[in-house]
Parts: structure tokens; sequence; C-alpha cells
């Protein structure tokens, strides 16, 4: 018997997880400074800031109660203006010794702008139950292996105690995110019920996945080198 769909979701998306990028096994052995890590939270503020707007447009175009309810309840989940998950991650950035200004005033890197645009060019020309595959299965379940991964780290290597505020963010992920990805895959699931459909949403973990990897190269190269972009020189 072949795979069902659910595990080739899983296998496709596994195929290039980002939690295998360098720059995370760099983080998990705590070798990057806390700066580093900010740089980060930083381009992950940019990219979750528009993946937020994907979410409330995907709301306004898909006519299905259980899909919207879902769209609705994590959006509200992250812009709770009591708990807004963003602030989390500016209290993250300023126990790293940097404003938590600095977050919205850093700079756009080009990975994470390739990252922001195709998933507008999702949101707006890919059919929706293969758009929604994307987001929650090839960008936003991948985060909570990324934080089941840093958040030992965070307490082995960087001084943080389990609870601290300043690394909630972190630590909150792998609760709300277990919760939220697994409600994720049940739609995907159940509406991507063609054989046209699972293929096409197949494909588009697969570029998701593509997307999110080019992203961490763009801020492995600028956390670690101060390299913005590939501009050849001489020395090289
Ligand atoms: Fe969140």
């Amino acid at each position: 018997m072949g795979k069902s769909f659910h595990d080739q979701l899983v296998t496709t998306r596994d195929s290039k997880h980002s939690k295998d990028h360098l720059f995370f096994e760099l983080w998990s052995q705590g070798k990057l400074t806390k700066k580093q890590t900010a740089v980060y939270c930083a381009q992950h503020y940019h990219y979750v800031s528009e993946y937020l707007n994907w979410m409330a447009y995907e709301a306004s175009q898909i006519p299905f109660r259980d899909v919207k309810a879902y769209l609705f309840e994590n959006l509200g989940d992250e812009e709770n203006p009591d708990d807004r998950h963003l602030d989390m991650l500016k209290d993250y950035v300023a126990a790293t010794g940097l404003s938590r200004d600095s977050v919205e005033d850093s700079v756009v890197l080009a990975g994470t702008e390739g990252l922001q645009n195709w998933g507008w060019r999702l949101v707006y020309q890919t059919p929706w139950q293969a758009a929604v595959a994307g987001m929650f299965v090839g960008l936003e379940s991948q985060f909570l292996d990324i934080c089941k991964k840093i958040v030992p780290a965070l307490h082995k290597h960087y001084g943080f105690a389990p609870g601290d505020r300043q690394i909630r963010f972190f630590e909150e992920h792998v609760r709300a995110d277990e919760i939220h990805g697994a409600k994720g895959f049940v739609i995907v699931e159940k509406y991507c019920n063609t054989p046209e459909l699972q293929s096409l949403a197949l494909r588009t973990v697969e570029a998701a996945t593509v997307r999110r990897w080019r992203y961490m190269n763009g801020i492995y190269w600028y956390a670690l080198h101060g390299k913005e972009d590939d501009t050849p020189s001489l020395q090289a």
C-alpha cells in the first residue's frame, strides 16, 4: 500500500525542513551569540507579520466555516491584544541586549522578502486548498520542530531558565503549535480531496520549504558574516 496523504505531506516537508539548517544546528549547540540569534527573530518578525495577513486574506476567501474558524482562532491567538505573539518575540530580542524597536527597524533580507512575496502569490494565485497546505504544513508546522530544538539550547547554553518570560516566544510555540499544527493537517487532509489537489498540495509544500530554506540562508550569511547580498568581489 502506498503512503497516506498525511505521510506524504510530512515526508515532503521534512525533506527540506529548516530545523536541519546549519543556523539552527549552531544555535542548538550554543555556538551562536545572542545577538546572532536576534537576527533570526527580526527576520521571523518580518515573515510572520505577512503570514498573519495571508491568514486574514484566506479567511475572507474560503467559504467553509471550519476553515474560517480555524484561521480566526489562529489569528486571534497570534494577535491577542494582551499577549501578542510578536511582542513575545521582542521580549527575547530585548533580552539579547538590543532594543525592542530594532526588530521592526531591521533590514528585510532578500531571502525574507522572497518568502514574503512568494506567500502573497500563493494566496492570490493558488487554489486555496493547496495554499493552506503550503501555509500550515509547509511553513507554520515547521516552527514546532524548530522550537523543540532551540528551547533546550536556550536553557543549557544561553542562561535562561524554563518558564522565563524572555523565552516565552519559543516555549509557548511548542505548546501552541502542537495544537495549531494538528488542526492545520486535519483541514488540509479534509479539503485536498482529489488526486489533483493532493498533488498540487504536495508541490506547494515543497515550494514553501524551499522558500523558507532560502530565507534561512539569508539569515545565516547576514548574522554570521554580515553579508546582505551576493554582490561578487575579487577577493571572494
Ligand atoms: Fe505564534
